[in-house]
């Protein structure tokens, strides 16, 4: 029997992991720039949560969620996306009531969707988000939107696209929706099952549905572009005014509809258009939510967020061929030759190491010249040669692995011969 990983996720190995800690590290540094400060919420959640906040006729609640019961028989699922976690946090911990308002959070990890698999596209994947609740101003929307591009475009990517457009308040989506059910409700039988039972629910799912994307009644549906109101409007003006003033360029889509049902107002995207990225090139999505941290039992508070793929961002920069970041540096192979020498090697790695200098050996007792061979491999700054001539003068052998030179160095002396050098 031969064991595999799941269908739809992935073993990182250490060759990859190094780019993941650069992006991760970039993460950070951004969004402390930016003043979000790090919430981990667990793995799994209640599923009602996500029934609640996600939406009951959306795929990921219909199609894509990993939920099981427990011993205590009680629902639980694996979370498919941040946000329904964070709000419900920000709810329970009563966030709202913290000195510092809006709340500025991020989070960073994976999370779980039962789809089908594809470049891009995993059942555990990365994912980045952020989430600042509890403000309504327009210019909070840009600073979220300009946090996504700045980590975009420092992670190397050139090739980018934005997408903006406005979902509308409360009162706009509900005329919208009242003439999206005018205008299928009479040929309502012409669609899958999916569809109808949408209709009274959340007609605006009908326009994703993948079965009946062709039915001549798609393209002549009602824009929600049409239906916002005089403040929904000039919400929206406010935020591209803002987005022009930071100097960030975008593309107004009405045609942006979110896979979420707790939007309202902005919804952005970034996309890759890099040349051979592959089908699936959303690597950020997110926008406005103002009506979901009451949905879910908490007070008014609007918020707005993100999240991002971090394995579409890995995936983007190898499209746009960005150079690798600088690999962890190893700035001492010890080679012994003996077992005295061992001993002594052991002992010097062990001090190196305490010293912040990176230091390695050879564990498999093998010849001089195969100890070279992986000092090399190791791309070691430099090696030091331990022999038993030089043990007994209380010495080593030191060589810059970049020039080739090598001298001989007191072992009293190497620390700070290799701090100087
Ligand atoms: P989302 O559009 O469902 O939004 O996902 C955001 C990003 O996660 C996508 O743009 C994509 O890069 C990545 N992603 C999603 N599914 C997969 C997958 N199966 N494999 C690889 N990457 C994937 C949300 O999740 C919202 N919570 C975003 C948000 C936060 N809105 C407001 N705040």
């Amino acid at each position: 029997m031969s064991y595999q990983v799941p269908r739809g996720t992935k073993d990182i190995l250490p060759v990859e992991t190094e780019k993941w800690q650069s992006i991760e590290r970039l993460i950070q540094e951004t969004c402390s720039l930016y003043q979000y400060k790090e919430i981990r919420t667990p793995m799994f959640e209640h599923t009602e949560l996500f029934l609640r906040s996600v939406g009951d006729t959306t795929d990921i609640v219909q199609k894509e969620m990993y939920t099981f019961t427990d011993r205590g028989d009680r629902s639980l699922t694996l979370r498919p996306e941040g946000t329904a976690a964070v709000v419900r946090a920000y709810v329970e911990h009563k966030m709202f009531g913290m000195p510092d308002q809006p709340v500025k959070l991020y989070y960073m990890g994976p999370m779980f969707r039962y789809e089908r698999q594809q470049a891009g596209r995993y059942r555990q994947f990365s994912q980045f988000g952020v989430e600042a609740i509890g403000s309504a101003d327009p210019a909070i929307d840009a600073e979220v939107i300009s946090l996504a591009m700045d980590i975009c475009k420092k992670a190397g990517l050139t090739s980018l696209k934005l997408v903006i457009n406005s979902l509308g308040d409360a009162e706009s989506r509900a005329s919208h929706k009242e003439s999206l059910v005018e205008h299928f409700k009479p040929s309502i039988g012409e669609f899958c099952q999916d569809c109808q039972n949408r209709l009274e629910k959340n007609p605006l799912r009908i326009l994703d549905c993948k079965v009946d994307r062709n039915h001549p009644l798609m393209n002549t549906a009602p824009a929600l572009s049409d239906y916002l109101n005089e403040e929904s409007k000039q919400y929206f003006d406010k935020v591209k005014e803002y987005l022009t003033v930071m100097g960030l360029k975008f593309e107004v889509d009405v045609n942006l509809v979110r896979g979420l049902d707790y939007y309202t107002h902005t919804a952005f995207e970034i996309m890759s258009t890099a040349e051979g990225f592959g089908a699936i090139t959303t690597l950020c999505g997110g926008g406005r939510y103002n009506g979901l941290v009451e949905n879910i039992g908490g007070p008014t508070a609007p918020g707005i967020g993100f999240g991002m793929g971090v394995d579409r961002i890995l995936l983007a920069q190898e499209a746009e061929g960005v150079p690798l970041p600088k690999l962890s540096t190893l700035n001492v192979y010890v080679v012994a030759l003996g077992e005295e020498a061992k001993k002594k090697a052991v002992e010097v790695v062990r001090n190196f190491r305490l010293n912040g200098i990176s230091a390695d050996l050879d564990y498999l007792d093998r010849k001089m010249k195969a100890q070279m061979k992986s000092a090399d491999r190791l791309s070691a700054e430099n090696v030091l040669i331990i022999g038993e001539e030089e043990l007994n003068e209380g010495c080593a052998v030191l060589k810059n692995m970049t020039d080739g030179t090598q001298q001989k160095v007191l072992f009293d002396e190497i620390l700070s011969f290799l701090k100087r050098n």
